[in-house]
């Protein structure tokens, strides 16, 4: 591949410098594109333009690879821990057991937060949704600890800003469920492991001794790690370009937190299950649900279904569907909306519309099925999503901070009125 590509803008021709990443992914800078010509590029939704070069997490939509440092997500998810995956995406390699128990040591010193919380949480109706909730109690943070508004302090500070919000992001995860259900809040038990403690929270209540089950805590200790990161997708973006600005890590990290809630990101998965749900109530008539996703005149698309990167399958997918299927027979739960799910798959994978636009399930198809197996409940499923994601969103804003980016800051082409003299009121 040659290093550079040559572009003819008005009649004259100019050579870009072509860069090349460690999988051979190659990309030609613009940065010095404008001043050179005057002219910008456009690309709405960035779906064919490089916003950063990372280190973090390498996916190749077309052959369906997914890795976090190097390391494939298949053996992260098969061998390693929530924990020690978040230290990878973090700190860049995989720890030593000695550096792992300092990881984890530091975080149990953590876990508990300031009873005003509290206070904070009594606030929101029963009827807030998790999602608003959690990205709220992440801004507060920056209340109880006004030294992490400065992303300049020493690394120490920051490091220090970096474990308590993996710390404490399990009891405020648990504390959003626990408002709409109006339950009395637990507190953590640093005797648990990190999934273990978040089960302890979400489902303990002070009158009664919760048991763990070992089977539901390694699924979603399995979940965790392949939420974990995903490169530069929407929330992620979200949390990089917000910290550009130099906002702090909680007002970046709420800032992906929203950007993930909505139905097209890390939403799908809560949608994903009202879609079953609503085609098990209209009779299970998958063909029915096909035709309408395919219509330009409905606004239904099947949700779950595709990716702005995997055009085959989506690794994640494969993995989950399996573990459904694993943590339903262990549990001994019985549930309708996989097999339709299962048939929708089928239908979609012999369906020429989905296959001449690559459309395959994707990481949200198939988790709300072993959530629910799990007991948690729909409106948790994107804080469950938030809640794996949140090492690769800090991941990302610390290689952005270490990198020292610009703040971002897109052009546009402008497309309203030509300049016109204002009319006072009488004349109009
Ligand atoms: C996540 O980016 C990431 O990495 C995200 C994520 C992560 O880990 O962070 O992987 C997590 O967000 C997964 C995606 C969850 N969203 C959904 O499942 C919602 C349903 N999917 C679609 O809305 C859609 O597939 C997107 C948003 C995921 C991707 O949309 P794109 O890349 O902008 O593609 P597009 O909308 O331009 O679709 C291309 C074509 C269109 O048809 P034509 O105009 O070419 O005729 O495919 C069609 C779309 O109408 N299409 C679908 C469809 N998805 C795309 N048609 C029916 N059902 C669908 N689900």
């Amino acid at each position: 591949m040659p290093n550079s590509a040559e572009v003819k803008v008005n009649g004259q021709s100019y050579e870009l410098p072509v860069i090349e990443g460690t999988e051979q992914e190659t990309a030609i800078d613009i940065s010095a594109f404008r001043a050179q010509t005057g002219v910008i590029t456009i690309d709405p939704g960035f779906k064919n333009t490089g916003s950063t070069k990372s280190a973090i997490t390498f996916l190749d939509g077309e052959t369906g690879i997914l890795r976090y440092r190097g390391y494939p997500i298949e053996q992260l998810a098969d061998q390693s821990s929530f924990l020690e995956v978040s230290y990878l995406l973090i700190y860049g390699d995989l720890p030593s057991p000695t550096e792992l128990a300092e990881f984890q040591g530091r975080i149990t010193q953590h876990t508990l937060v300031h009873e005003d919380f509290k206070k904070i949480l009594d606030g929101f109706p029963s009827t807030a949704h998790p999602m608003g909730v959690l990205s709220s109690l992440v801004t507060a943070l920056t209340a109880f600890y006004p030294q992490s508004l400065d992303p300049n302090r020493s690394w120490e500070e920051v490091n220090l800003s970096i474990i308590r919000i993996i710390a404490k992001m399990p009891t405020f995860a648990a504390w959003s469920y626990k408002n709409q259900m109006g339950h009395p809040v637990m507190y953590p038990n640093n005797n648990l492991d990190y999934c273990s403690n978040f089960l302890h929270l979400m489902f303990g209540l002070p009158s009664t001794e919760y048991e763990v089950n070992p089977i539901v805590a390694k699924a979603l200790d399995k979940l965790l790690i392949l939420h974990a990161d995903h490169e530069q997708n929407c929330s992620a973006s979200t949390v990089r370009i917000v910290g550009s600005s130099q906002a702090s890590l909680y007002a970046s990290l709420s800032a992906g937190i929203n950007a993930l809630w909505g139905p097209l990101h890390g939403g799908a998965n809560q949608a994903v299950i009202e879609m079953l749900e609503n085609i098990k109530v209209d009779g299970g008539d998958t063909k029915k649900w096909m035709a309408k996703a395919k219509d330009k005149n409905d606004p239904f698309r099947l949700m779950g279904f595709g990716h702005r990167v995997y055009k085959n399958f989506d690794p994640r997918a494969r993995i989950i569907k399996k573990a459904a299927d694993e943590v339903l027979e262990a549990l001994g739960v019985v549930d309708p909306v996989l097999d339709i799910a299962k048939g929708l798959e089928q239908e979609a994978l012999e369906d020429q519309y989905f296959v001449d636009r690559k459309l395959y399930p994707n990481v949200d198809f198939y988790s709300g099925i072993i959530y629910r197996a799990l007991g948690i409940p729909t409106e948790m499923f994107t804080v469950m999503f938030a809640l794996g994601r949140l090492p690769g969103w800090i991941a990302q804003w610390k290689e952005m901070r270490e990198n020292k980016e610009p703040i971002g800051r897109p052009r546009q082409i402008y497309t309203g009125e030509n300049e016109r003299d204002y009319k006072p009121l009488s004349a109009r």
